[in-house]
């Protein structure tokens, strides 16, 4: 296969923990770069679900190598329950099939009250965060104060570190109306989940490297998605790291020339979760999606906007990731439309935009100016090829792909393994 970066193509949430199980098949390396416990990637294997919120989705392959890269901000305690939730299920979890960086930086509950105290603090503009301590940890580590998981997994040093920390930070804390954290409860949980990670800890950039000279093939999972990029998203309405294809890079160690391929995923329609701009958003295609017990947050369990499928978006994608390859899921959310619109260029006053203007307020003053596509009003989900698709279905999931700019690779007509139609 080749190592491949997989990335989320729009606003997250694109279904790329389910496109990486199908692709892990083919992989013996699969590598989390960045993000953290803010994610949620569900898996359905055999009818039985699963949600991945650090742990690679290859998790539930056997014999698969899964890596959690440098960029990456972890949260021990969610790591640990995530790993018994796994073991619970059957599934090992060992130190030999999963492995986290030790230079990732550890994510502290003085970051998740951060986060919920900024979020109180902006009220009405608010981001709509996960409030996992996602900007803060990357904050610290950005201003070079925070803790990797070097110091987490070494008690004398994370006894020292930690306090400094916890006392600057009940500071801060106090001074934003939020409760100080106490040091001996913080040390005594991150201190045990340490010990409980230890031997996962390693360099995972010589790790990578030596499995790149043996042969292996690395998928790179994407989490997040390209319009939540800390650089070319929706700013700031956006997560705290690169989620586009360069992070997978930074994240990991593995360098561009070392990368073969990039698979940008997307919905057959938009959605997002949190506050920000959503120029094709829908009620009529929320009500739809949502009464069909649909797009409902994986992580936090909030409803997600959703919107017609906007091409303006994903051809934006296309140019900042270097997508190659496409792979369209939920086509058959949009199984019973009559008409399905695409949005093709946004129009602002006078102004037509066929890019993603920078500007988040811009963004949100844009009206999306549409396409139609016949639907097809007929089910897909049991479609297991390309041919079978009815015809309506292939003209528009082959229309998004070109008004995407990349190649069509994937149809995906339900979330379980088999339904998914290589094209
Ligand atoms: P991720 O964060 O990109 O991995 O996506 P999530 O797991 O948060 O959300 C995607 C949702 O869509 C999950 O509930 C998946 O099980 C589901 N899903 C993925 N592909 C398909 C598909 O083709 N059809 C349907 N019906 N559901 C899908
Ligand atoms: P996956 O990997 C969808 C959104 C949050 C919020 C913004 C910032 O499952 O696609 P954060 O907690 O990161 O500071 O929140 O980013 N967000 C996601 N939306 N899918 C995700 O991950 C997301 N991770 C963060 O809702 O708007
Ligand atoms: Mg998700």
């Amino acid at each position: 296969m080749a190592n491949t970066i997989l990335v989320g193509a729009q606003w997250g949430d694109e279904g790329k923990g389910k496109i990486i199980d199908v692709l892990t098949e083919q992989a013996e390396v699969v590598v989390r770069y960045a993000g953290g416990n803010n994610a949620g990637h569900t898996v359905i294997v055999n009818g039985k679900k699963s949600v991945l919120h650090l742990i690679p989705s290859g998790i539930l392959r056997k014999h698969k190598l899964c890596v959690i890269g440098n960029g990456v901000v972890c949260d021990p305690l969610g790591l640990v329950s995530e790993m018994e939730g796994l073991r619970k299920n059957g599934i090992q979890v060992t130190p030999k099939n999963f492995v986290v960086s030790e230079t990732a930086h550890v994510v502290f509950p003085y970051h998740r009250e951060l986060d919920g105290a900024r979020e109180l603090l902006k009220g009405k503009n608010k981001i709509g965060t996960t409030k996992r301590g996602i900007g803060p940890a990357y904050g610290d580590k950005a201003a070079r104060v925070g803790l990797r998981m070097n110091d987490l997994v070494d008690s004398a040093r994370l006894e020292e570190k930690l306090a400094g920390r916890i006392k600057e930070n009940n500071a801060v804390l106090k001074s934003l109306g939020a409760k100080p954290l106490s040091f001996k409860q913080v040390f005594a949980d991150y201190d045990r989940a340490g010990r409980h990670l230890k031997p996962h800890v390693q360099n995972t950039v010589v790790l990578l490297h030596d499995q790149m000279r043996a042969g292996a093939n690395i998928l790179f999972e994407g989490a997040q998605g390209t319009f939540l990029d800390i650089d070319h998203g929706t700013y700031p309405f956006v997560t705290s790291s690169n989620t586009t294809a360069g992070g997978a890079c930074t994240g990991s160690g593995v360098p561009p020339n070392r990368m073969d391929r990039v698979v940008g995923v997307m919905k057959a329609y938009t959605t997002r979760v949190g506050e920000g701009p959503l120029p094709t958003e829908n009620q009529e295609i929320s009500d739809l999606l949502h009464g069909m017990g649909r797009e409902f947050g994986a992580t936090t369990g909030r409803a997600r906007r959703c919107g017609w499928f906007d091409s303006v978006a994903t051809r934006h994608a296309t140019m900042v990731n270097g997508i190659d390859d496409l792979a369209i899921t939920n086509l058959d959310g949009l199984d019973t439309v009559e008409s399905v619109k695409v949005c093709v260029a946004y129009r602002r006053g006078k102004m037509q935009y066929d890019f993603v203007p920078n500007d988040a307020q811009i963004l949100a003053e844009c009206q999306p100016v549409y396409v139609e596509f016949a639907g097809w009003r007929t089910p897909t989900d049991h479609c297991r090829t390309f041919k079978q698709l009815p015809a309506k279905a292939r003209e528009y999931v082959k229309a998004i792909s070109e008004l995407s700019n990349a190649r069509l690779f994937i149809a995906s007509v339900g979330p379980g393994r088999e339904q998914t139609i290589f094209v």
